[in-house]
């Protein structure tokens, strides 16, 4: 073939591939087969691969994705990515309605109402009839150039299928992760997790929501993953400098004519009463789309009228979205159960009789605490209201008294743990209530040792929690610091039971001799994990990762940190009283000092180790920090000038030899430096003098 045919062969698979794929994912109506589909498709690839020139910019081997974007470019918005006002009542859309009338000085105007879909404002720019960009709304001004992952969204033309289009314009809309494919992916991340328990490795989150998802999924590097995620992407607005329609609906013909997704759930209002009805219909029939949404947007239909409307500073005064009230239910309270947490926080839940809300059966609820279920008064068998927004867990708002069936009793919160039995405990001024049997707590210690194998603490990767379960039944261990006794032999071919909790019923399971090993090698390999990460990994209430990293900086040894009393603690940056009493008291406790003993023994870090390879290379130099810095503490920061043999003082003074200035540095600090003729660094050229990467 040459260059001749190979153009015409590019050209007019390019053609009938876009076609294809409008009949695929636009209408449904496939008139070839996959295979077909994607035999075309490699013939394309193969030629675009021979002869890159003449490779278009509307080819369908960029919806394959596979080209990787390290940055993303920031640019200008040619028109601003406004918001809307937003109503929550049907009074306010009368205010509104009753606003545009006299804006208008008319009665004779018409609304569109759409549905407010949940997903990442996208703006799409065409050029003669091609797509040329695609961008995030960013701050409204100014967006990320996302257009490669755009161009894999199957349903973005990346070539109008219209000869008769505005040379250029803009189209905006949400792009969206249908609920369907955010189910399935979940679906994948629980398949892969239990394949992960088998070889013995931790599991990986699950995604909370599709709005989320897709806002992280079009940010990614790699537009293959892009591609993979089947994003799908619904058209709202069209914009250009010739006002080429005359309303917006006109406009929302065109953009379906021109092959792009505009979602048929519009209607044409005349009053605002058939806004009303729009409202209510969609209320209910929305959760049967394959879109999130969360309530509606009225916008006036002539384009004239919307430009004598004009904006406010940040919305336009032609449209507002409404939102829908968060959903709520009516159904029984059947039962409380209570949870507790690894710290031992226990926590009530309702269990409901299942009930339908915003398209799912709900079956729980919880009730935070007791004075929550104080303030409900809520009782077992009252018809309650539960409501649920977005994906929060679903809550009881109030109990229906006038059906409380007669002389049911008073909830008495419990006062034993439901896992051991121990009298449980209130602190004043908390609102929850705690096992205080750490010790022996089966939930507890569970819990614990969760935390202390997780990913941020020690990362025993092959160890999940279904086995953990299994060393503690088979009492192969009592607490953390047994697992660093464990031998190959104990765990080789270990048999344990499991019991499903909702059926009761029991599955057999062992470990493997590969997994064996594996759990041995990364509990061995853990310790090597630095202090404050095992100091994150103890589970010391309100002592999370910063915390942890901070205590360490600051004490630098775990004795140090032992001995500290309350005032010392909380004059540390940042450690405020209950963190500091928390602490204490942890470390009060004979049966931790214990442990920490043992830990020791098996030789885990307790101390901050010198950073590898640290000389003196700052030796009789003084150093003042001052600033915010992004990738260091500042007590971290003045840490490494001391373990490198340098001073930290407080203040600039003509001994200073280098300020290390970071983020919101003081003026006066500057000048001070400046007139004495000190080095000023900044977080890079620290490092360089350090040589620490
Ligand atoms: S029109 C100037 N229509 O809601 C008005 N927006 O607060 C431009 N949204 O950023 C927006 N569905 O991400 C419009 N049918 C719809 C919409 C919609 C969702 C989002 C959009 C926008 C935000 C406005």
């Amino acid at each position: 073939m040459n260059a001749e045919e190979a153009k015409k062969k590019i050209e007019s698979l390019t053609e009938e591939l876009n076609h294809h794929n409008y009949l695929y994912y636009q209408e449904a109506k496939p008139e070839i087969s996959d295979y077909e589909f994607d035999q075309k498709l490699k013939e394309l690839e193969k030629l675009e691969g021979e002869y890159p020139n003449l490779k278009l910019p509307h080819s369908p081997t960029s919806r394959v994705g596979g080209d990787i974007t390290k940055e993303f470019e920031t640019v200008e918005h040619k028109y601003p990515m406004l918001s809307l006002g937003n109503t929550y009542s049907k009074e306010e859309l009368i205010d509104f309605d009753g606003r545009v009338k006299r804006g208008l000085g008319t009665d004779d105007y018409e609304y569109i109402c759409e549905l407010k879909f949940d997903g990442v404002a996208i703006s799409l720019r065409y050029e003669n009839g091609i797509l040329a960009r695609g961008i995030t709304r960013g701050d409204g001004t100014k967006g990320d150039d996302i257009t490669t992952n755009v161009k894999t969204i199957r349903s973005i033309p990346l070539k109008l299928r219209t000869n008769d289009y505005p040379e250029s314009f803009e189209v905006r809309g949400e792009v969206f992760m249908p609920k369907q494919q955010f189910k399935a992916l979940n679906e994948s991340v629980k398949r892969e997790n239990e394949q992960r328990e088998a070889e013995g490795k931790s599991p990986l989150t699950l995604y909370a929501n599709a709005r989320n998802t897709t806002s992280g999924t079009l940010k990614m590097q790699d537009s293959k993953i892009v591609a993979d995620r089947k994003l799908d992407c619904y058209l709202y607005s069209y914009l250009d400098d010739a006002n080429t329609y005359d309303t917006h609906e006109e406009s929302l013909k065109f953009l379906e004519k021109a092959g792009f997704h505009v979602s048929q759930t519009y209607w044409k209002c005349t009053t605002i009463n058939d806004v009303f009805d729009y409202i209510n219909h969609w209320d209910q029939e929305r959760h049967k789309l394959e879109v999130e949404t969360d309530g509606i947007v009225i916008k006036v239909n002539s384009i004239a009228q919307q430009s004598e409307l004009g904006f406010t500073a940040k919305n336009p005064r032609w449209a507002i979205s409404y939102k829908f009230k968060a959903e709520s239910a009516i159904t029984t309270l059947n039962d409380i159960v209570y949870q507790v947490g690894r710290t031992g926080a226990i926590t009530p839940v309702a269990e409901l009789e299942p009930v339908q809300l915003a398209g799912t059966t709900v079956k729980r609820a919880s009730l935070h605490n007791a004075n929550e279920i104080e303030r409900l008064d809520v009782r077992i068998g009252d018809s309650v209201n539960v409501e649920k927004g977005g994906e929060i867990i679903p809550k009881i708002t109030s109990v229906n008294l006038e059906s409380r069936p007669a002389d049911v009793a008073k909830i008495q919160y419990i006062t034993e743990c439901p896992e051991c039995g121990t009298t449980l405990i209130r602190k004043e001024g908390e609102a929850q209530h705690y096992c205080p049997n750490k010790e022996s707590c089966p939930t507890q210690v569970q819990g614990r040792i969760e935390h202390f194998i997780s990913r941020n603490a020690m990362d025993i990767e092959s160890l999940g929690p279904r086995t953990i379960a299994g060393f503690l039944k088979r009492n192969l261990i009592k607490d953390l610091s047994d697992l660093y006794t464990l031998t190959f032999e104990d765990i080789n071919n270990l048999q344990f039971e499991e019991v499903d909790e909702l059926t009761g019923e029991t599955t057999k399971r062992s470990i493997k001799e590969k997994s064996a090993r594996n759990i041995i090698d990364s509990i061995q390999k853990s310790k090597e994990i630095p202090f404050e990460r095992v100091l994150f990994g103890l589970g010391i209430r309100y002592v999370g990762k910063t915390v942890a990293e901070k205590l360490a900086q600051h004490f630098e040894t775990i004795d140090r940190l032992m001995e500290a009393d309350f005032e010392e603690i909380v004059s540390v940056h940042e450690i405020g009283d209950r963190i500091a009493e928390s602490v204490v008291e942890y470390f009060r406790d004979e049966e931790s000092r214990a442990m920490i003993g043992r830990l020791k023994d098996a030789g885990l870090s307790f101390k901050i180790e010198r950073q590898e390879g640290a000389g003196d290379q700052l030796k009789d130099l003084t150093f003042v920090v001052s600033g915010v810095f992004e990738t260091f503490g500042r007590d971290e920061l003045k840490n490494l000038i001391k373990q490198h043999g340098g001073k930290v003082a407080s203040s600039i003074s003509s001994k200073t030899n280098y300020l290390v200035a970071g983020a919101n540095m003081g003026p006066a600090k500057k000048e001070k430096a400046d007139s004495l003729g000190i080095t000023i660094l900044d977080e890079s050229s620290f490092r360089e003098l350090l040589h620490h990467d």
